[in-house]
């Protein structure tokens, strides 16, 4: 398994571009599979995440050509295979997005059931019940799903109210109304920016949908989805990681190609936190640290438009380095703190009680040997190494590459003394460092 070696306390400064949203890509190509034509998707990320789902594709036997490395041109004419199994589910749980789209056009569809993650156990309950609203008739049978069409072979419109907000479970219904009979109508659907460029997809495709972006989303379903050329929109994500890690480092950055609009919350906490971040025009951030330091400012992770979860772990990195006591609540995911005992190993001072983390700066972090235990905690170790007083070797980090396109190279760029090793020179690392205890 590949290590990181970050020896931290360097400003980071220049320029870095953002990459198309993990999050977006995924379901755009899940989608290809709702129409025989081709489906042309540009400014996808290159990630472990969009290796796996384009493996899914293939299997299912359709034809994915890449013409450059982040476009990919996907065929659905032929396929094969109506399942997404447990392999494939186990390393991304994202693979369940073939279950709408599989059971819409060809009225049949296995998924494997995902289990337990490290962040939680993640059921997908809500997009099951979702699909027995459309008509559909579906079974668990030995740790997989099996889901049917009515008898007419079709899906049929109706009305779905969410429980709980729910981004993929969204999404798979979405792509199931696109060609179920009738009318469809999502209540207390996610609102999230990859929602909306999804529905810009399918309606590229001539689905007939409206409201993405709000809590009501409403589906006239169509008979058949034709083909689309669509380019993913940045990944908020990723631009909020590099803003902490400007903010952390105290140093200075341009971060190009983002959508700013896309992540009022976060930047709207940051400054609150003390971090200076300028629109330079509709796609660039200007960002570094004010002079008065950063101060520990209370957050709270919601569906979007507010603070999303999956920078919670990167804002907790910041909040060591704020001055005062900060309160950090994950209403989203039950197990989402992985990254706090790490941070703690490295000198962080957080205590954790339920959903709640308490963390108390600003604290001195030092270089640690540390693990990465889902993608984001290990973005959050990644910028308190930056920021640690000598060597940090992070291990685990393909859960990093799963998502951060090209992070050591980026951040070498931006002036961070970042190296990946391979597992064998990471050995050899271990066995001298023990040879001369
Ligand atoms: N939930 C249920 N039942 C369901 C579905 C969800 O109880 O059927 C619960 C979940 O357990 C969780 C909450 O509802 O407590 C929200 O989960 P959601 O379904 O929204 O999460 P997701 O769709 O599985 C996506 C992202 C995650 C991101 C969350 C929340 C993708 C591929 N994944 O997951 O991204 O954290 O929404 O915003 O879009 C990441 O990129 O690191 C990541 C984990």
């Amino acid at each position: 398994m590949d290590k990181f070696r970050i020896t931290g306390g360097r400003a980071l400064k220049g320029r870095v571009s953002i990459s198309g949203a993990k999050n977006s890509a995924l379901p755009c190509m899940a989608a290809a599979l709702l129409s025989p034509e081709t489906v042309t998707l540009h400014n996808l990320p290159y990630v472990r995440d969009i290796i796996t789902q384009r493996r899914l594709l293939e299997d299912l036997g359709a034809t994915v050509l890449t013409p450059e490395l982040r476009t990919h041109k996907i065929s659905a004419s032929h396929i094969e295979l109506f399942e997404a199994p447990y392999d494939l589910v186990r390393t991304m749980r994202a693979s369940v997005l073939a279950l709408g789209p599989l059971l819409t056009r060809f009225g049949k569809a296995k998924v494997s059931l995902p289990g337990g993650c490290a962040i939680g156990t993640r059921p997908i309950d809500l997009h099951l019940i979702a699909f027995e609203k459309l008509g559909a008739e579906v079974k668990l049978e030995a740790g997989n799903v099996i889901a049917r069409a009515p008898s007419s072979g079709r899906l049929i419109g109706g009305e779905i109210h969410f429980d709980k907000v729910t981004v993929t479970g969204t999404e798979n219904v979405m792509m199931a109304a696109a060609l179920a009979k009738g009318r469809t109508v999502i209540k207390n659907a996610a609102q999230e920016p990859e929602i909306e460029d999804l529905a810009e997809l399918l309606n590229k495709m001539g689905a007939r949908m409206k409201g993405a972006g709000t809590p009501v989303i409403e589906i006239e379903g169509v008979e058949a989805l034709g083909g689309a050329e669509h380019t993913i929109i940045p990944d908020r994500i990723e631009t909020g990681t590099f803003i902490v890690a400007a903010a952390i480092t105290g140093g200075e950055l341009e971060i190009k190609s983002c959508r700013p609009e896309h992540i009022t919350a976060v930047i709207h906490k940051l400054r609150e936190a003390g971090v200076e971040i300028e629109e330079l025009n509709q796609s660039t951030l200007y960002v570094r640290r004010s002079n008065g330091g950063l101060k520990a400012k209370d957050v709270t992770t919601e569906p979007h438009p507010d603070f999303p979860t999956d920078m919670q772990a990167q804002y907790m990195a910041l909040m060591t380095q704020a001055e005062g006591e900060s309160h950090i609540v994950e209403t989203i995911f039950e197990n989402r703190f992985m990254h706090a005992s790490e941070l703690i190993r490295m000198g962080a001072d957080i205590s954790i009680s339920g959903n709640t983390a308490t963390v108390r700066g600003k604290t001195k972090l030092m270089g640690a040997k540390i693990i990465a235990s889902d993608l984001r905690a290990s973005a959050s170790l990644v910028l308190a190494a930056l920021c640690a007083e000598g060597e940090t070797l992070i291990d685990r980090v393909y859960h990093i590459d799963r998502g951060y396109e090209t992070i050591v190279r980026k951040f070498r760029s931006l002036g961070a003394d970042i190296q990946r090793i391979s597992e064998s020179i990471a050995i050899a690392a271990d066995a001298a460092e023990a040879h001369t205890k």
